[in-house]
This record gives C-alpha cells, sequence and structure tokens, in this order.
C-alpha cells in the first residue's frame, strides 16, 4: 500500500481528496495548520496539525514515515488580496513550498503532485488554452504558482524530483455525498457566492461587469467539479508511482459558462429568483477563460464524470443547504 502525504488536506479541494483516495487503497497522512481548513472536513487518514514554515518538523515527518509522494494543497489563492498583500502569498506559495520541497530531497521523496493554476498564463492569447499556451501572470497569486512550477523544473533537473503540475481552472461542485464543500472565508468564488443567496443568506449576487467582449457581456469560465479534479490527482499519482516523466497538465472541461449562464443555471437547479446587481469589472478578470484539457485525457486517462454545469451547482446546493 502507498502511502501520501497530503499538505492542506483541511482545505476545500484538499480534504475532497482525501475522502476521495480513502476509498482506495493508500495510507493518507495529512498536514493543514487550519488556518483556512477545517479539522473536522478531514474524513480520513492520519491528521497532523502543522505549518509548511517548520522545516525540521516536515523533514523528520517525511523521513518517519514511508511516504511515496506529497500532494501539496496548502496556498493561499485570492488573486485580489494578493495584489495588497504579496508578502503574504510570496511567503506561503513560494517560500513554504520551497521548504517542503527541501525537506522531500533531504528525505528522499521523489514524487510531487502541485496544486497549479489557470490564473499562470494570465490574459489569454487564445482559447481554449493549451499546456503552451504563453505564461505571463498579471498578478502575484499566479506568479507565485508559476514560479513553482519553474523551481520544480529545476528540482527535477537537479535532484530527481518528479512532479506533476495540474493547472485547475474554477474548482467548483461539492461532494455529490453531502459530506464535504467549498467554506471560505471570506467567500470570494462566484457558485458558492450566487447558492448563499439562493439560500437567503445574501440580499444579491454582483455581477461584477457586463461590458465584456462575450455573448452576454460577462466573464466567461470553464467550471470542473471538485471530484473530477481529484480523479486528476489520483491518476497523476499513478503515474509517478509508475516512475513516468514530470508533467503538466491544464484541467477544466473545455466549455465556457459565463457569469449569466451561471446565475439562470442556478435559477434552475434553485427553483429561486436569486436577485441580481451589476457592478463594476473586478481587476484582474480575464474576459474568458477556457481550457483545453485534451493532453490530461490523453496521457492520465483523465474522464471528467460530472461535467455539466447542472450537475456541479446541483452538488454545491446540496452543501450549501446543510444549514
Ligand atoms: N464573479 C462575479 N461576482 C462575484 C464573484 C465572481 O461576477 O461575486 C465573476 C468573476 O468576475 C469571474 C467569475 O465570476 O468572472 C468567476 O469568479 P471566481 O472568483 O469564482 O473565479 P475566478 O475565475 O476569479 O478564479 C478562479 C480561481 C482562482 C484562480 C483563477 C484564475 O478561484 O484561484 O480562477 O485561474 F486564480
Amino acid at each position: 500500500m502507498n502511502t501520501i502525504l497530503i499538505i492542506g488536506g483541511a482545505g476545500y479541494i484538499g480534504s475532497h481528496l482525501v475522502k476521495y483516495l480513502s476509498k482506495k487503497n493508500y495510507r493518507l497522512l495529512i498536514v493543514d495548520n487550519l488556518s483556512s481548513g477545517y479539522v473536522d472536513a478531514v474524513l480520513a487518514g492520519e491528521f497532523f496539525i502543522g505549518d509548511l514554515a517548520e522545516k525540521q518538523a516536515l523533514t523528520q515527518l517525511l523521513s518517519h514515515y514511508p511516504i511515496d509522494a506529497v500532494m501539496h494543497f496548502a496556498a493561499h489563492i485570492e488573486v485580489a488580496e494578493s495584489k495588497v498583500r504579496p508578502d503574504k502569498y510570496y511567503d506561503n506559495n513560494v517560500v513554504r513550498t520551497l521548504n517542503l520541497l527541501d525537506a522531500m530531497v533531504a528525505a528522499n521523496v521523489k514524487r510531487f503532485i502541485f496544486s497549479s493554476t489557470a490564473a499562470i498564463f494570465g490574459e489569454p492569447q487564445y482559447v481554449p488554452i493549451d499546456e503552451k499556451h504563453p505564461q505571463y501572470p498579471i498578478n502575484p497569486y499566479g506568479r507565485s504558482k508559476l514560479m513553482v512550477e519553474q523551481i520544480l523544473r529545476d528540482y527535477d533537473e537537479a535532484f530527481g524530483l518528479k512532479s506533476v503540475c495540474l493547472r485547475y481552472f474554477n474548482a467548483a461542485g461539492a461532494d455529490p455525498e453531502g459530506e464535504l464543500g467549498e467554506r471560505h472565508v471570506p467567500e470570494t468564488h462566484l457558485i458558492p457566492l450566487v447558492l448563499q443567496t439562493a439560500a437567503g443568506r445574501r440580499e444579491f449576487i454582483t455581477i461584477f461587469g457586463e461590458d465584456y467582449d462575450t455573448p452576454d457581456g460577462t466573464c466567461i469560465r470553464d467550471y470542473i467539479h471538485i471530484n473530477d479534479l481529484c480523479q486528476a490527482h489520483e491518476l497523476a499519482l499513478q503515474r509517478l508511482l509508475s516512475n513516468q516523466p514530470s508533467a503538466v497538465y491544464n484541467l477544466g472541461n473545455g466549455e465556457g459558462f459565463s457569469v449569466r449562464q451561471v446565475i439562470d443555471t442556478a435559477r434552475q437547479v434553485t427553483g429561486k429568483t436569486i436577485p441580481v446587481q451589476i457592478g463594476t469589472r473586478r481587476a484582474g478578470d480575464p474576459a474568458r477563460l477556457v481550457a483545453d484539457s485534451r493532453l490530461a485525457r490523453q496521457e492520465l486517462g483523465w474522464q471528467p464524470q460530472y461535467p455539466d454545469l447542472k450537475s456541479i451547482i446541483a452538488d454545491a446546493w446540496r452543501w450549501e443547504q446543510r444549514l
């Protein structure tokens, strides 16, 4: 049985991954500093409170257990915050990730799966965006993730540390069994905010600009179900466990939905009116982000199971109604 160390396993994506992998044959060790995660979201595995700032403790953990691979979800993820607090983003997303990588090298653990993002591409030059698309991030968040991708290439060459970088487009939805979901504080993501409005916990949803060069004037995004991301992580893990080379993959459904389409679909799923207010553009929002994920399908055999927006929103809605 392979032992997998999951950093940030109490957060949104990490907690879903822990549940997903717990149904397969892995021993799971989870580390989280609980700065934005929840211990009750960790439904399986052995949990340790810990922080990537503690390099020595990390090295000890990595040396003590027979760890076959590490997955890293412990990042800050808010674009707007990264513009006013670049120090926080470079410290956590770069410096602390480097601590983790150095601890791995010291402990001779050589397989790493990294949560990257569509934000590394910046303003797209073409869509759908494939892996070769030029990478010019337009905010510290995107730059912090791109820096780690670059570091990983160097660590592979110098230390033989093999990695798979998974560049998520818009991670969304929730555990289809209703046990887990998105619990960001503050919440900034479109789908949970729309559903909180449907549930009556917010008065209205603000559309950030309707003057974009898109059919209905609102931004287009590629929403991908959290469990389909989990599937991709397991396939990436299998790739590394079978000692194949490092790789990077874009993960999305290849279909874009506008903010208005998301709100309309949420109205259908919930049966609620969902009041809307039109606001100004949010800084740093590209008009259109859609993934070309053919490489992940071809090389990993990735097959999304929940590609339609309705099922993504329906699962997120089940979670929003839990209270
Ligand atoms: N939006 C609104 N109103 C809101 C919230 C969002 O109109 O109240 C719009 C945004 O302007 C954007 C779309 O809804 O056009 C989606 O916004 P999200 O905040 O849900 O997601 P982003 O596309 O901004 O961000 C996602 C990830 C980030 C990542 C980014 C780029 O959450 O971590 O994609 O890849 F950096």
